[in-house]
């Protein structure tokens, strides 16, 4: 079984990229520690603080920001880094090659649960001389790498460089990840979907009378029977497609008419899109592919449509009527 060092090692990307993957994923180790300690190390619950997304950060919000923050600051290759936990994009190495967006710690609502969480990171090329908010906003299509690092009963890396997506285990002796997949195909057909029901009124006519017609089961028009996940932890619930394939969405929804989306483009949406596409799977709005998007702004929001190809065409389907 190949290392994450072996693997980075025989792969075909820049001597620049190989060094900021091995920064990614070295901290991704520290963040799995420091999450594994839980109430142990007096990490759990809130802070008194919001981040520019309006929610109030738990203290491993900031800690695992913090985290990356530093060791991406001290990574000569990368030249800026945006991140759901700052307001503003951060500037880090003048020669950097290299943007890193992040979600420090997805799902944070189910630390204090003891319920999976993970971290999601994207990189992409850094184009122009001087830093500012605006040379991070890239299509996804222009990520040279994205990837999440899920903290379950087992820490795992999922990982594309462009080439497929390979997922990594990470040795509790040894703390080395290893290859334990190393071609993630999606299978195209599922009978499982990923919602947020409760939030079912709010959502529009396409929607919900696709969501209907999964629930109608085998007496509707699927003429199949659907089961339901949602961990309420993208990371989480996107790991399950990658493995055994299904539908993921966050769609569109008229409970805060000033926030008609949920899932961040920059930090979750585009790195999911890419990870799946290269599974072999689709990512949508459901008007737009994810990675064809071109942002506005860094904390930018989306509807999100993602998983088996079947499934998410058939979905998009009832968004063309
Ligand atoms: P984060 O913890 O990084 O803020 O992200 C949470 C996101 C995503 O991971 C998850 O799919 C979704 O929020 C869950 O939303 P609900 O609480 O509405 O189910
Ligand atoms: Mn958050
Ligand atoms: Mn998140
Ligand atoms: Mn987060």
């Amino acid at each position: 079984m190949q290392t994450f060092t072996q693997y980075v090692a025989g792969s075909n990307i820049d001597t620049s990229l190989k060094q900021l993957l091995h920064t990614l994923v070295n901290t991704s180790k520290e963040i799995s520690k420091a999450v594994s300690h839980g109430a142990l190390a007096g990490v759990l619950g809130e802070t008194e603080q919001q981040n520019v997304q309006g929610e109030t950060q738990k203290k491993l919000d900031i800690i695992t920001n913090d985290m990356l923050k530093n060791a991406l600051d001290n990574d000569l290759t990368v030249k800026g880094i945006a991140s759901e936990e700052e307001d503003y994009v951060v500037a880090a190495n003048e020669n950097g090659q290299y943007l890193v967006c992040f979600d420090p710690l997805d799902g944070s609502s189910n630390i204090d649960i003891n319920s999976l969480v993970g971290t999601i990171f994207s990189v992409l090329p850094a184009t122009e001389d001087e830093l500012t908010e605006a040379s991070f906003l890239q299509k996804g299509c222009n990520q040279v790498a994205a990837g999440y690092v899920l903290y379950g009963p087992s820490t795992m890396l999922a990982l594309t460089t462009g080439n497929g997506v390979q997922m990594f285990t990470l040795h509790p002796e040894t703390n080395e990840f290893m290859l334990t997949e190393a071609q993630v195909a999606i299978p195209v057909d599922t009978k499982e979907f990923a919602i947020n029901m409760s939030n079912q009124r709010f959502w529009q006519p396409a929607m919900q009378t696709y969501i209907n017609d999964l629930i109608k089961g085998d007496t509707g028009v699927r003429q199949k029977n659907f089961n339901m996940r949602w961990i309420a932890a993208m990371v989480g619930d996107v790991h399950r497609v990658l493995s055994r394939g299904g539908i993921f969405t966050y769609p569109a929804d008229t409970k805060n008419p000033k926030k008609p989306f949920k899932l961040r483009l920059m930090y979750e949406a585009n790195p999911m899109a890419l990870l799946v596409e290269q599974s072999g799977g689709l990512a949508s709005t459901g008007y737009e592919n994810i990675l064809d998007i071109q942002p506005q702004e860094i904390h930018q929001r989306v509807a999100v449509i993602l998983g088996s190809s079947n499934e998410v065409e058939t979905c998009l389907n009832y968004h063309a009527l």
